[in-house]
């Protein structure tokens, strides 16, 4: 039986349901890969932080380096999440040709082109099949198993505190801040949640799939992004009555151009991803040769995250078993590829005003969208009292968001137009 040693950065969350189900199903893996993996030593911040899963103390250090560059060590996980000490990290065992494998998206998306030359570089592989959607095998599906197919679009739940919060808000009488706090002690939560809730986890886990099926490096940049936080109870509430579930999701689409991107959408609730709930993510994927196919499961958390992880471990393990040559991650010759500005997506639109209710307010409105040959195709005020503010729901026909911000300034400048507007999409998912 081969032994393979791992070090592991990082025993929080996912460090510890790593460390737990490579030992209690140990006898799985040896059976299936005809491979003993053995941890080495577990980098950490704080030696006294009390860990829920127990190890042993001799294998817990403060010195990520000399872990990392010990020669018995064969494969690299690291965890730490972040750019800083991570990035270091990862450059240092890569030149020391060890396999690396990480969850850390954040690090993939924004310095993505640094690791990915350091690996051809150094002829050393790197793995990440955590990175997106948590314990979903989406990275291996790409990679592998629709190899031949060209995308039209590939989109989907990819944040599975956004997803929890939202889903606890819409089943009723959860605020926002207590859904948040439930998503945190899961551990589902980023180690600063705002990277979840305004979108940027999310941004991370789009580059990243932009990137593996449009065989180039997607610029973190270029994906646009907004988050949930202005998402209020009234919104979810006139979303139901409109037919809709309101979900935050990745975009990646490909019509005359690139176009990725995060924001919340407003989805029928008949569509299958409505009905995804909690920490669940769902990816839906068109290719030009298998068609329509989705994946499902638990987007994050320790023990679905380290599924994924674990599986990233036995590839290592299998390729330096069996010399398997370095396959390059972005295809062999990367493809030139026109990304598409946010400004020229066009999609359906649901914009709540709050405006005062008197006379000609919604024919004011109407005509600031007419001028930009936009269309309202229905319309939700609840009964008020003349001269007070009201909600004002409309729904609008498709329009290019350039056109729909511009719009929407020439609305807010109106005299009858109080407070903050909200804008959603609502995308066609068919
Ligand atoms: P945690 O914050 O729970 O754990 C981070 C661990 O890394 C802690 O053990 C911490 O040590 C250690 N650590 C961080 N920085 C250093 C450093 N400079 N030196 C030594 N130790 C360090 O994070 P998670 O486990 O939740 O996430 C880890 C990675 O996995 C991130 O990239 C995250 O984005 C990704 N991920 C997380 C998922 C989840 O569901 N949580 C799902 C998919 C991906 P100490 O404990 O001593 O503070
Ligand atoms: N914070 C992330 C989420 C972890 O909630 O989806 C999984 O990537």
């Amino acid at each position: 039986m081969q032994e393979i040693r791992i070090a592991v950065a990082g025993f929080g969350t996912v460090g510890q349901g790593v460390y737990k189900h490579l030992l209690q199903n140990r006898a799985l893996l040896q059976q299936r890969l005809g491979i003993r993996f053995a941890v080495h030593g577990i980098a950490v911040r704080n030696l006294r932080r009390k860990r829920s899963v127990k190890v042993p103390r001799s294998l817990l250090t403060q010195d990520w380096k000399s872990l990392v560059e010990d020669p018995r060590v064969n494969i690299v996980v690291e965890l730490f999440g972040g750019c800083g000490e991570a990035r270091k990290l990862i450059l240092a065992a890569l030149r020391k040709g060890k396999s690396v494998v990480t969850a850390n998206k954040a690090l993939l998306a924004e310095h993505g082109e640094e690791i990915f030359e350091a690996t051809a570089r150094y002829r050393a592989k790197i793995y990440f099949e955590a990175s997106v959607a948590g314990g979903v095998p989406i990275i291996k599906a790409l990679r592998e198993g629709l190899i031949v197919n060209r995308f039209q679009h590939i989109y989907g739940i990819l944040n599975g505190t956004c997803n929890y919060i939202l889903s606890k808000m819409s089943h009723g009488g959860v605020s926002f801040e207590d859904a948040l706090k439930d998503a945190q002690k899961g551990g589902y939560a980023e180690a600063n949640p705002a990277f979840d809730i305004d979108g940027i986890d999310a941004a991370h886990k789009v580059a990243i799939l932009a990137s593996l099926s449009n065989g180039f490096l997607m610029p973190f940049s270029k994906v646009y992004i907004e988050g949930i936080r202005s998402i209020t109870p009234l919104d979810i509430q006139f979303a139901h009555q409109l037919g809709y579930e309101i979900k935050l999701l990745g975009i990646i689409r490909n019509e005359n151009g690139l176009s990725a991107r995060v924001h919340p959408v407003l989805i029928p609730r008949s569509h299958i991803l409505a009905a995804v709930d909690g920490v669940y993510n769902a990816i839906v994927v068109r290719g030009d040769v298998v068609g329509d196919a989705m994946f499902y499961g638990r987007g994050a958390g320790a023990d679905a995250t380290a599924s994924a992880v674990i599986a990233d471990i036995s590839e290592a393990g299998l390729d330096r078993l069996y010399s398997t040559e370095m396959r390059p991650l972005l295809g062999a010759k990367p493809a030139q590829t026109k990304i598409k500005s946010i400004d020229e997506v066009v999609s359906r639109y649901y914009l709540r005003l709050s405006v005062v209710d008197r006379p000609g307010v919604l024919a004011a409105i109407a005509s600031v969208l007419a001028r930009k040959k936009i269309g309202i195709s229905s319309v939700i005020q609840p009964e008020g009292h003349e001269g007070k503010a009201v909600p004002l729901i409309l729904m609008i026909h498709d329009a290019k968001y350039r056109d729909m911000r511009r719009a929407l300034q020439g609305i807010m400048r109106l005299p009858s137009v109080r407070g903050r507007p909200m804008l959603l999409r609502v995308e066609d998912l068919s």
